[in-house]
């Protein structure tokens, strides 16, 4: 009996014969950053092995030590998308300034942004935890020549495409394109992005709570008395919620989506307007999420309503199932 393997490619391309007016290049735009996970996932493999763990010794944008994977993951995504020449611009968490790449290779003017976090949660390499990289697409929005910054601060429900993918006891691609939410996990034996997890949903009833608690003083009133109401005994509700944190968005965000839970980074003492950054981690789990039945906010607004300003511009996040945010909300509410 043989079983039917969808691969992401395929998937791909039998979604855009949905629309009649595609010419392929989103196709070739996602497949190119799906290429590129699978070379970041052989380095990755082999970290603890050869000499490419540690610091490389300079300081992003970010003020952050910048880990020799995170800038191998960069530059493998950057080359794909590049030869693709179906992006006009590149921002990525471990730049500074946009990447300006319009019309390198091809005689047609590329038509789409990409937003990335090549390597999320690098703290976790050295313990061998799980990391991920985060994309998001959008259209482009200036005229032809003149692509830049703008076409980056977009707001998140322009998205077009955004996923992930999580290095952990497997590699695992998740994307939307907007129309709804599917998973592929990297067989090695063949090297392909298979099918595993079709249109995921979150569940509207979440048990699980993420955020990193050493914060809980500093957070507003209403934050700690939601963590407080995480904590309560009560049998209707199936509290206590179970508390459950890598300290890796990716991972984080990827175990609410399967289990359902609320992930949480609010602003702190240390971090006042909090620490994720709305392009290039925000934005692409929000609309993730929405995908899946969940919902993100800033603990006001709905993350994807946001009209950012700067690249590397920091929100209060939170994400997950519809009851757990109702529940922050009500608590927001009552004590701010
Ligand atoms: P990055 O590795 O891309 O800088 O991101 C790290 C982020 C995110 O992955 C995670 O949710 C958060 O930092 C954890 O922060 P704390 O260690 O402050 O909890
Ligand atoms: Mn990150
Ligand atoms: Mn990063």
């Amino acid at each position: 009996m043989s079983h039917r393997i969808v691969t992401l490619n395929q998937f791909i391309v039998e979604q855009q014969k949905d629309f009649p007016c595609s010419e392929g290049r989103l196709t070739r735009l996602l497949s190119d950053i799906g290429a590129a996970a699978k070379v970041i996932t052989r380095e990755v493999r082999k970290a603890g092995l050869v000499d490419i763990l540690g610091a490389l010794g300079s300081v992003n944008v970010q003020g952050e030590e910048v880990q020799k994977l995170d800038d191998y993951a960069n530059s493998t995504l950057q080359g794909f998308i590049k030869a693709g020449g179906e992006c006009a611009v590149i921002a990525s968490e471990e730049d500074d300034d946009v990447v300006v790449l319009e019309n390198t290779y091809h005689h047609i003017q590329p038509k789409y942004v990409v937003a990335m976090d090549p390597l999320d949660g690098s703290s976790n390499i050295d313990v061998n935890a799980s990391i991920g990289t985060i994309f998001s697409i959008y259209r482009r929005v200036s005229a032809q020549g003149n692509a830049g910054k703008e076409d980056v601060l977009q707001k998140g429900s322009e998205q077009v495409a955004a996923g992930y993918v999580i290095y952990g006891s497997s590699t695992m691609l998740v994307l939307t394109t907007g129309n709804g939410v599917n998973g592929f996990t990297l067989d090695p034996s063949i090297g392909e992005f298979c099918l595993s997890h079709p249109s995921i949903c979150m569940k509207p009833e979440g048990m699980i709570y993420s955020v990193n608690e050493q914060n809980y003083h500093s957070f507003s009133q209403g934050t700690q008395r939601f963590i407080d109401y995480c904590k309560e005994t009560d049998t209707a509700t199936g509290r206590p919620y179970s508390a459950r944190y890598i300290g890796s968005l990716v991972a984080d965000f990827h175990r609410n989506l399967l289990k359902g839970g609320i992930f949480m980074y609010p602003s702190t003492q240390k971090a006042p307007i909090g620490k994720l950054r709305l392009v290039y981690e925000c934005n692409p789990m929000a609309f993730i999420a929405e995908q899946a039945g969940g919902r993100a906010t800033n603990g006001t607004l709905r993350i994807l309503d946001i009209k950012p300003t700067e690249l590397h511009q920091r929100v209060p996040f939170a994400v997950g199932s519809e009851n757990l945010m109702d529940q922050l909300q009500t608590h927001l509410t009552a004590w701010g």
